[in-house]
């Protein structure tokens, strides 16, 4: 069977009604997502994506005090008050092992907890692209990548990640009736696909968090298949 694949540029390219009960993709390359895949393979026990403050508060009331970590930033800087902010690099396993980890972010959290009606909802970075690809080459279904973006603009490097997630299911053959978004993916993909770090260095999302840090979340982000796993959210809460 031919899979249709759809891709939606940011987080607010979509009404939740259109991703209910179907297969979806979360991308945020920097860094959401790549901080959710780093954090569970080094051993957290579970992420709770939320999209603000004050619900993040209400979830920890709730929770033994030494299980959870607060985490996550706005505008790229940790959150004040939080544990850790929003770079894989702060989440090695002695800090997170065991850990419930609520995730507070911009744009990435806010677009996985928008797909909360969604039959499933697989969390994709380049860090994670092969597992990605391969769950969804097995599962034959029909699904929908969904780029966070930055503050409803289109981010390149989770559209080029699209692109790349396009390119290992339809092994570099995408029809010429597949979808406007998911030819623009995957047109990015064959631009720019030859040199991921290189070219999402270049971003404007890069280029703020270049600020903020030297670089090391850039080069980490951009690794492509260092992570075997594809984490999964359900019913809240990711794992
Ligand atoms: C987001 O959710 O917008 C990002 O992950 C922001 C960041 O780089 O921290």
């Amino acid at each position: 069977m031919k899979q249709t694949i759809d891709v939606f540029s940011t987080a607010i390219a979509f009404q939740e009604e259109e991703v209910q009960g179907r297969t979806v993709v979360v991308i945020d390359v920097l860094r959401a997502c790549s901080t959710i895949v780093t954090a569970l393979e080094n051993g957290a026990k579970s992420i709770i994506p939320i999209e603000d403050m004050g619900t993040g508060g209400q979830i920890a009331m709730n929770l033994d005090p030494t299980s959870y970590l607060m985490c996550g930033e706005r505008d790229g800087v940790k959150i004040e008050g939080y544990q850790l902010g929003n770079s894989p690099l702060e989440y090695p396993s002695d800090v997170v092992k065991g850990k419930t980890l609520i995730l507070n972010t911009t744009n990435g959290t806010r677009a996985i907890a928008k797909c909360s009606q969604a039959k499933s909802v697989i969390i994709g970075c380049f860090l994670n692209l092969k597992a990605v690809v391969k769950e969804l080459k097995s599962s034959n279904n029909d699904f929908i990548l969904i780029c966070a973006g930055w503050k409803n603009r289109i981010s390149l490097e989770d559209m080029l990640c699209a692109g790349a997630i396009i390119d290992g299911v339809t092994n570099g053959k995408l029809g010429l009736q597949s979808t406007d978004g998911a030819k623009v993916a995957f047109g990015l993909f064959e631009k720019y696909g030859h040199d991921i770090p290189e070219v999402v260095e270049t971003s404007n999302h890069s280029m703020r968090l270049q600020k903020l840090n030297d670089g090391a979340d850039i080069a980490y982000c951009t690794q492509i298949n260092k992570i075997n796993r594809t984490p999964v959210f359900t019913d809240g809460i990711i794992t």
